[in-house]
């Protein structure tokens, strides 16, 4: 039977909900600049999935070569496929420079060029002169740029004194009764306490949800908690459609083989001994931007020129490359290749195939990194007190397709967005407001009961391999309507499932049982938002493919789809404007065009 909770209070300027790269930048930024700020978060700072990030974070560094903070911005907008909102994609690369130079001064171990800079690497998408030469502009620490970031930023909070709460999951935001964001509610897994943390601003860093597929290079941990979060308070997601496929995935195993390795002169072939890429797109081959490389790889799988015993996946060959590069450059790879796939990558190639990535769509913002709740007089207007990063949010700079290496820099940029926000709105240790009219946490105890005390038939984990596999198999990288109604069906039925679930664990302390109840809801919101909004847009954009709509539609689907899901898993669809304007005049907007590679 459910029990009254003892909740111990916590009062801060400013709560941040994820300590990976982006949590940890907007955290320490809030607490240099005077903030009394906790990171609470369910893993140690250090174990967050940034730390998977390998090949690099862009900024136009022109250490390598010819390069433009513009040209940047024109790529970010063409790979986009035109749903990148242009302000905040200018804001983004032009803050690229200085944000990959304070890393540097901070301490990130960059691999260095001979003369001493920042080494660059070339990446999917990535040009001069507007598409017409390549750009080396990935910034990299060998291939483990997310894991030199990651420690060098938790060590920047610990040097400024951020409060951490590590091993605590956040149960849900306390919403007050204007719409404005209070705080949020969370649970000690080590000791099983209920914690009220009441703050003037709440940041949202929770990451991706990548888990609601089967077969993902995201970590077990990518459940999109702060997405669930947001949509248990009434507001809306936005472009869930657009899931990126990453081309190199190890077949069968689904751990990322970095873009990197393309980008140090790696190719695919198919079955034939064919670089296919070449057919596909003539001039970036290899280096497409990752949508186009993911279909292509898909064309011929299903036209018979797969490799293997089943035809079932491609060839990834960088055994043509120097040792002595792959030693220096890329040997994380060449260690994942031989543990997940058996393979010597100074001799074979790597099995691999397109595996989910990245999600482009996430929690509306502006890009200062406050949460958008549209409405229909005001399509922009903003939750006092809410704040999203990273890949948990939808700025929206990554539009319809993500170019690699912008997330890395998406997480810093934003993250420190975030925390010169935060400083502007918050007076530090300005008092609270009682809580009185809206929440007090009672509704994410309520919650927290009903899976706590669940006494169904059906296993957490059996319920989410249902619910993986029908994202897996009806919101692939191809996808028509027919396909994609069945899938909303599928999943229509996993989400009613969550009301049979089976948790036999009832105790508070290190219960993986009901975190992983609690992770799965979060989830599951997400995998309705996705797969319906993905039947709704009637195009093909980016990394959504709709084999019966294969046009982009500017006239129609020029907008971002947003979307709700109540706790009956009914599905509001609306939209709000692309912004399709800079945010200052020195550079000019990207009118849409035709977008080829
Ligand atoms: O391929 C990679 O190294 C991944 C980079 C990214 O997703 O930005």
């Amino acid at each position: 039977m459910p029990q009254a909770y003892e909740i111990i209070d916590h009062e801060y300027d400013v709560v941040v909900v994820g300590a990976g790269g982006a949590g940890l930048r907007a955290g320490f930024g809030c607490a240099e600049k005077g903030l009394r700020t906790a990171l609470i978060s369910k893993v140690f700072p250090t174990r967050s999935h940034t730390v998977a990030a390998q090949g690099g974070i862009s900024a136009a560094l022109a250490n390598m070569g010819e390069d433009d903070w513009r040209f940047h911005f024109y790529d970010t907008i063409k790979g986009s496929d035109w749903l990148g909102d242009q302000d905040a994609i200018e804001y983004m690369c032009k803050e690229a420079i200085p944000a990959v130079i304070e890393l540097e001064h901070y301490g990130v171990p960059f691999s260095r060029t001979m003369d001493g800079k920042i080494y660059q690497r070339a990446f999917g998408g990535m040009t001069t002169h507007y598409g017409k030469g390549t750009a080396q502009r990935t910034c990299a620490a060998a291939d483990r740029t997310g894991h030199a970031i990651l420690h060098t930023l938790y060590t920047q909070a610990l040097k400024h004194h951020a409060e951490f709460f590590i091993e605590y999951f956040a149960l849900d935001l306390i919403m007050g009764e204007n719409g404005e964001c209070l705080g949020v509610m969370a649970w000690n897994l080590d000791d099983g306490t209920i914690h009220r943390f009441r703050a003037h601003q709440t940041i949202l860093a929770t990451g991706g949800y990548g888990r609601a597929y089967f077969s993902c290079t995201s970590a077990h941990t990518c459940t999109g908690d702060g997405g669930g979060m947001v949509l248990r308070a009434g507001l809306p997601l936005q472009d869930m459609e657009f899931v990126q496929f990453h081309p190199t995935g190890i077949y069968g195993a689904g751990c990322l083989i970095t873009e990197g390795v393309r980008g140090e002169g790696g190719y695919l072939t198919n079955s034939e001994g064919e670089r296919f890429m070449e057919r596909y797109a003539p001039s970036a081959k290899d280096l497409a931007s990752r949508d186009v490389v993911s279909r292509s790889m898909t064309v011929e799988i299903r036209e018979g020129r797969g490799v293997g015993a089943e035809k079932d996946h491609i060839h990834l060959h960088l055994e043509h490359l120097d040792p002595d590069i792959i030693h220096s450059r890329l040997p994380g790879i060449a260690e994942s290749a031989k543990i997940f796939a058996g393979v010597d990558v100074t001799r074979e190639p790597i099995p691999v195939l397109p595996t989910v990535h990245y999600n482009m769509g996430g929690i509306p913002t502006n890009y200062k990194a406050q949460v958008i709740n549209p409405t229909a007089k005001d399509p922009h207007a903003h939750v006092p007190g809410l704040m999203a990063i990273g890949e948990a949010a939808c700025v929206s700079v990554h539009g319809a397709n993500r170019l690699g290496s912008n997330s890395l820099l998406d997480l810093v940029v934003f993250g420190r967005a975030a925390a010169n926000t935060a400083a502007e709105l918050v007076k530090p240790n300005s008092p609270h407001s009682a809580l009185k009219g809206g929440d007090d946490g009672s509704k994410a105890l309520a919650r927290l009961d009903k899976f706590r005390y669940a006494e169904g038939t059906t296993p957490t984990a059996a319920l989410r391999l249902e619910m993986q596999k029908s994202m897996q198999n009806h919101a692939a990288v191809f996808r028509t309507g027919e396909v994609l109604a069945e899938g909303c069906a599928l999943i229509d039925k996993a989400y009613a499932g969550r009301d049979d679930l089976d948790v036999t664990d009832r105790s508070m302390i290190f219960n993986t049982d009901l975190v992983e109840t609690l992770e799965l809801d979060n989830l599951m919101g997400q995998a309705v938002a996705t797969i319906n909004a993905a039947h709704a847009r009637e195009e093909s954009r980016g990394a959504h493919a709709r084999e019966d709509f294969p046009d982009r539609d500017d006239k129609k689907w020029l907008k971002h789809s947003t979307v709700w899901v109540d706790d009956k898993g009914k599905v509001k669809l609306g939209d709000r404007p692309v912004i399709l304007k800079t945010l200052t005049d020195e550079v000019e907007a990207v009118p849409p065009k035709e977008r080829v590679y």
